[in-house]
């Protein structure tokens, strides 16, 4: 069924692991994700941002998961990302989303807890919950080697603040992890020591880490072996995101490395075959990678295989 993410972060949290919640486009990336899922009976986020409401149309995106749920008889839970108004998040409520981002972390503290509570009010009315943020998601260099990490990096005492004030249902918290492919120039560091307080403040309470892509250098190789060409791609390790969900984080968000395991084989597809040009041909070996992608996470980053 469709399902809010209450059930999955307690018990991701008691049992020390974390739900990935993967970004969705289109059929062929939806299906490679849930694939996946049903493969290793894992519980399972879908979300959705405001550029792929744009590209897809967020009917066709939510009859997707919709097709999902009744092919594979998972529980998935549909979840706007980075909603960045009332409007956006509200629309989402109003059709069928069971979770909404407002990331309200460009405010300042009181104008986010006032723009969240707002959210928080109307999705929970609607049996809705609510993901919120705290703190700017930086590079680790713009953060801590270059400036002050206290003025990025999410402040433990006002995340305990913020959740009590706004009552949102879990919170994205920034220990240097970013979105994109380029996320460490040097060295990649969490600040785990800032989790692991914010995780004592709020004992019991799902946080989640947007930016968690590793960015495999086995990826990055390939499509630039088969003609792209993003050098100096950085993500975050493995072991630091296996230790992540380990604690208080329940929630892994995870785009770039799909994008990545798409682009990479669909490359070696057309260098390979230059004959082809049913769109099958190649979409197919995209969906693939995206499955293998997502069932590699799931067991070795994750840890929530059978989980479901
Ligand atoms: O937050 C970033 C996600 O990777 C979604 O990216 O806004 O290009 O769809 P997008
Ligand atoms: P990545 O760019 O690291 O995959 O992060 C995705 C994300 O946080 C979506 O909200
Ligand atoms: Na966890
Ligand atoms: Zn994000």
């Amino acid at each position: 069924a469709l399902v809010t993410s209450t059930e999955m972060f307690k018990k991701a949290y008691e049992g020390g692991y974390a739900v990935g919640a993967f970004n969705v486009n289109n059929m062929e990336i939806i299906q490679g994700i849930v694939d996946a899922a049903e493969q290793e009976q894992a519980p399972l986020i879908l979300q959705v941002s405001a550029g792929a409401r744009k590209y897809a149309n967020p009917v066709y995106l939510r009859k997707l998961v919709e097709a999902a749920i009744e092919v594979t008889g998972l529980d998935i839970c549909l979840h706007l990302d980075h909603g960045l108004d009332f409007d956006i998040c509200k629309s989402c409520v109003d059709t069928g989303f069971t979770s909404v981002m407002i990331d309200g972390s460009m405010h300042p503290f009181e104008e986010n807890i006032a723009l969240t509570k707002q959210i928080v009010e109307y999705a929970h009315d609607h049996g809705v919950v609510v993901e919120a943020e705290l703190g700017k998601l930086a590079g680790i260099e713009d953060a801590v080697v270059v400036s002050d990490p206290d003025a990025t990096f999410t402040d433990p005492n006002e995340a305990a603040e913020f959740v009590q004030r706004t009552g949102c249902d879990s919170l994205a918290i920034t220990i240097g992890t970013s979105h994109g492919a380029f996320k460490f120039k040097d060295e990649p560091r969490l600040d785990f020591e800032r989790l692991y307080t914010i995780s004592d403040l709020l004992p019991g309470y799902p946080l989640v880490l947007h930016g968690a892509s590793s960015v495999p250098k086995e990826f990055v190789d390939l499509c630039n072996q088969y003609g792209g060409r993003i050098p100096g791609a950085q993500g975050v390790p493995e072991d630091m995101l296996r230790k992540a969900a380990k604690s208080g984080v329940c929630k892994i968000n995870i785009d770039t490395d799909l994008r990545l395991a798409m682009t990479a084989s669909i490359r070696k597809v057309f260098v390979e075959n230059p004959e082809y040009f049913d769109p099958r041909q190649y979409l197919g070996p995209g969906r693939m990678a995206i499955k293998a992608m997502v069932a590699h996470k799931i067991k070795n980053v994750l840890d929530c295989s059978n989980k479901r």
